[in-house]
């Protein structure tokens, strides 16, 4: 399989970021990481790209008129680097069509509770409002709703006694790290496919390892 040419696209810290470049760095991961897309300039996850020489680009969201055009600038930059498959890794803006068309079947999000439960912002906060034992992470391909795609891997979480929201959400982020790396290495093998049944829901199909 050629190597997976990724194109990252940020808004923070970047610890997903992280983790990809240095699972690329231990050869555990057959990919190259083409462009870190950012949303927000002077982000960490800008100085980690840098500091592993890999290129940068910051496209502010608010200099585009709609959703559809900030997506639009974000896949010329994407394609223009030659990355195939794109990684939301900690970014924080809900992608349209116009991405997810440019990209089918390509984009990878990784959303810090087990889906369907606790969509949207800050899952680990509504997992401690819940009052749920186990939480976890999921990775998923995204569809044009809001961490409602197929899900390509998910890894369970304790809920421990005393855990307040930074707790939890720092014993899930490591997590994130290891199911992020692994279910790319799936892609990266070409193990994964999104399998279709008429009227059904998408499901994704991992091929076992030959
Ligand atoms: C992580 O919990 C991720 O799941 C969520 O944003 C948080 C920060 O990610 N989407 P990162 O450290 O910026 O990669």
């Amino acid at each position: 399989m050629p190597t997976l040419d990724l194109g990252v696209l940020v808004s923070g810290t970047g610890t997903n970021l992280g983790a990809i470049l240095q699972a690329i760095d231990e050869g555990r991961l057959d990919a190259r990481v083409r462009l870190v897309v950012s949303n927000k300039p002077g982000v960490k996850a800008l100085d980690r790209a840098a500091a592993h020489g890999v290129p940068s680009v910051v496209i502010p969201h608010k200099d585009h008129a709609t959703r559809e055009a900030f997506d639009a600038a974000v896949v010329a930059a994407l394609q223009s680097a030659g990355a195939s498959t794109v990684v939301l890794a900690g970014f924080m803006r809900v992608v349209t069509p116009v991405l997810l068309d440019a990209f089918a079947d390509r984009v990878i999000n990784v959303h810090p509770a087990l889906l369907p439960a606790f969509p949207g912002v800050d899952a680990q906060a509504q997992a401690l409002t819940y009052g749920v034992r186990t939480t976890g992470c999921t990775v998923h391909f995204v569809d044009a709703g809001v961490d409602t795609g197929p899900i390509v891997a998910q890894a369970a979480v304790p809920v421990l006694e005393g855990d307040d929201r930074d707790a939890l959400a720092a014993r899930i982020l490591v997590e994130e790290h290891a199911l992020l790396v692994t279910a790319l290495s799936w892609v990266a093998a070409g193990r994964v496919s999104v399998v279709r049944a008429a009227g059904g829901r998408p499901r994704v199909h991992v091929r076992s390892d030959p």
